[in-house]
């Protein structure tokens, strides 16, 4: 039998209607909800992602004011952007798009937005409420992980979830979030010697590790939900072509349900990204 397939296109286009009715209601109260995005440099894919967030701001009724500086800006004037941008009162969310050109420091860079306005959850007062449980802006891209299962599984009361990958932007609050919702969780990653094995006991599998395929039929108990965060672009039979971590033809046969790339986690990712915009600009207005 055939996995189901999970419809991340149509969840994404519910979650983003969610986040059009929130940004609605802060504009009868007078307030009208703004996203920062900052891009440095010419990546093609993040110029890409800029593209549609700025595109899926719109749908969803939030402004967005768009600041793409060129490879050489230096590390002191994206900093002075982002002072400027946490003290704008019309800027409710600030989202500065990674990786960032090598001269500049990631981590200075995020940890400079201020923690209210960081609607990627990847400043680290967010990610630590996040661990502890507490109210924080999370992560878009596990945010929208879990809404999928969420909305594949109902409740995930003591499943048991292996998540492929430790990164701060994906693995680390993706085991957060899933523990908050009182499954058992195991993070597999590139030492652990037999991953497929302990992948093999788990009712959810969430694979974020940016490996082609990895994640094959070995991997994946019958009946099992996946969950495909991989976006990886390869050549094959002379042709480019998007794969994620997760080896669809083989595993599809073996889960019960399956997220494809692209058209599952994918635009997830920029509708909580607009869902966290609203709920930042609702706590900076304190209306709960
Ligand atoms: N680059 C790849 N994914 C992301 C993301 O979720 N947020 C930002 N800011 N940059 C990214």
């Amino acid at each position: 039998m055939s996995a189901r397939i999970i419809d991340g296109k149509a969840i994404a286009q519910k979650v983003l209607e969610e986040a059009r009715a929130g940004a609605a209601r802060l504009r009868e109260r007078g307030i009208e909800p703004g996203l920062a995005v900052v891009l440095v440099g010419e990546d093609p894919a993040s110029q890409v992602y800029v593209r549609n967030k700025v595109l899926k701001a719109a749908e969803a009724g939030i402004l967005s004011f768009e600041h793409r500086l060129s490879t050489t800006t230096s590390e002191a004037d994206v900093l002075a952007l982002i002072d400027e941008l946490n003290r704008r009162d019309d800027v409710h969310g600030i989202l500065v798009q990674l990786p960032l050109p090598r001269h500049i420091d990631e981590q200075k860079i995020i940890e400079a937005i201020r923690y209210d306005k960081d609607v990627d959850g990847f400043h680290a007062l967010n990610a630590g409420a996040l661990q502890q449980g507490r109210p924080a802006l999370v992560a878009c891209t596990p945010w929208g992980c879990l809404r999928l299962l969420k909305e594949t599984l109902g409740n995930l009361d003591g499943k048991h979830a292996v998540v492929v990958g430790r990164s701060n932007i994906v693995g680390k609050p993706m085991a957060a979030l899933l523990l908050r919702e009182n499954c058992a969780v195991t993070i597999v990653h590139s030492r652990v010697p037999d991953a497929a094995a302990l992948a093999r006991q788990a009712d959810i599998v969430v694979a974020a590790v940016g490996r082609p395929r990895l994640v094959d039929a070995h991997w994946i108990k019958p009946g099992a939900t996946v969950i495909d965060v991989g976006i990886n672009r390869i050549e094959e039979n002379g042709k480019s072509r998007l794969v994620g971590d997760v080896d669809f033809e083989q595993v599809k046969n073996i889960a019960a349900a399956i997220t494809p790339v692209p058209g599952g986690v994918g635009p997830m990712t920029i509708a909580c990204l607009m869902q966290n915009t609203v709920s930042a600009a609702t706590a900076q207005h304190a209306i709960y």
